[in-house]
């Protein structure tokens, strides 16, 4: 089978199983994080007996739901005890090959533009991979250190971290990949936080708890510091990931400073539901997030192009060769930088183009995102010659 069919096919799959991952991930942590800011103190004095701090009435499919939270332990701990590890696992796993079949394998296409300071894509793959190696070392030696500091200071901190990152990455590799990694870093993170404290911490509490001890309070302390900072880091990292589907937000000079001001937007955002879920409404919060993200959206408008007056309408024929020499690269039947043309697209036919004209002019002249990373070294003057073509009616 051809290879570029394969990598289709890897990437259909492992994108389908990273995104279920996801949602199973996110979703219990979103309702954890909602049950324990909603739990209210028990009234009925059967329950204080037991030692429930705090507990919650809801509806849900037709039946009715009352959690618990105990204020320790129960007195004795049921043998059978539901984990949550495996959404976190599978998340980080589906998307770590994701990553592979589509960056790691096409680097110089995706990972590597005119512009990056790494032209080899071998050493772009290695800058990538070591950039969550060495966010999860840094987050880690972080919270050791401010392990008593508020979650404020311990904040500022790391977002100083991750937008320091986002400015080298971005430097280093093409914007996309840049983007994309800044989220698998932080990402990185919050699966390394389940597997190497969070989970060993409450196997530690629940071995104690078997053995008739009390466990140490460090564990249950560690883990819920660490599931704190899971649960802000869950709508940046998000943004990341979506980010590459929209070029005018990862390219252009001003991308790493573009990325810290959205990452803020979504922590700020997350903060506003963290305290709604307690009842306090904190308004200016999301306010800020939305103002951020609408000032870069207005930033971002694509300028006006000038209407030149050319003595004769531009027709296809102007533009042929400047889409043979620029796109089809990419954009044909037999492609030579990509193993399949990119969402379909192909211009090998004449009417393939003019079919196309309104997104060729959006890729190459509002946006600027195609040919991708400028990888073909198109001009400013040929971007010029595209615009005329589509304002005299893409002949
Ligand atoms: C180095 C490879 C490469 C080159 C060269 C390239 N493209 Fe693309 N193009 C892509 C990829 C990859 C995508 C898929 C979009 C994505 O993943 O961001 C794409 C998508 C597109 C799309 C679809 C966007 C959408 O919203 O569906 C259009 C239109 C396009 N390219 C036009 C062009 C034109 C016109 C040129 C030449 C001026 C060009 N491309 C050159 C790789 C390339």
């Amino acid at each position: 089978m051809d290879s570029g069919y394969l990598i289709e096919c890897a990437s259909l799959l492992l994108r389908w199983m990273h995104v279920i991952f996801a949602i199973a991930w996110v979703g219990s942590s979103f309702y954890f994080i909602w049950l324990d800011n909603s739990l209210k103190p028990p009234v009925d004095a059967a329950l204080i007996e037991k030692g429930v701090g705090g507990e919650l009435w809801a509806v849900h499919g037709g039946g009715f739901y009352n959690p618990q939270k105990y204020l320790l332990a129960p007195p004795t701990l049921p043998h059978e005890l539901h984990w949550f590890k495996w959404e976190s696992y599978s998340t980080w796993l589906s998307g770590f090959f994701l990553m592979g079949a589509l960056y790691y394998s096409q680097a110089g296409v995706y990972m590597i533009d005119a512009g990056s300071a790494i032209q080899q894509p071998g050493v772009a793959v290695m800058t990538g991979i070591a950039t969550l190696v060495i966010g999860w070392l840094v987050y880690d030696g972080l919270c050791r250190l401010l392990f008593n500091h508020s979650q404020l200071l311990f904040g500022a901190i790391y977002y100083g971290f991750v937008v320091m990152v986002g400015f080298v990455l971005c430097h280093l590799l093409s914007g996309r990949a840049a983007f994309l990694h800044v989220g698998a870093m932080i990402a990185t993170t919050m699966s390394a936080n389940v597997f190497f404290w969070i989970i060993p911490g409450q196997k530690k509490m629940v071995a104690a708890l078997r053995t008739g001890q009390t466990p140490e309070p460090i564990h249950g302390k560690r883990g819920k510091q660490r599931s704190a900072h899971n649960n802000y880091l869950v709508l940046p990292v998000i943004f990341c990931m979506l980010s590459n589907h929209y070029p005018f937000i990862y390219s252009g000079p001003q991308a790493a400073l573009t990325l810290a001001t959205l990452l803020l937007a979504a922590a700020l955002t997350r903060h506003f539901f963290n305290l709604r879920h307690k009842g306090i409404y904190k308004w200016q919060y999301p306010a800020a997030g939305l103002a951020l993200l609408v000032t870069v959206l207005v930033t971002h408008a694509p300028q006006a192009q000038p209407v030149v007056s050319a003595p004769r309408l531009t027709t296809l024929a102007d533009i042929r060769p400047i889409i043979d020499t620029r796109c089809l690269a990419c954009h044909s039947e037999k492609p030579t930088k990509m193993p399949t043309a990119p969402n379909g697209i192909k211009f090998d036919q004449d009417d393939a183009v003019r079919l196309n004209a309104p997104k060729i002019y959006q890729q190459v002249v509002q946006l600027k995102a195609m040919p991708l990373g400028n990888l073909t070294g198109m001009t400013e003057a040929e971007r010029g010659q595209i615009s005329q073509w589509f304002k005299d009616g893409a002949k």
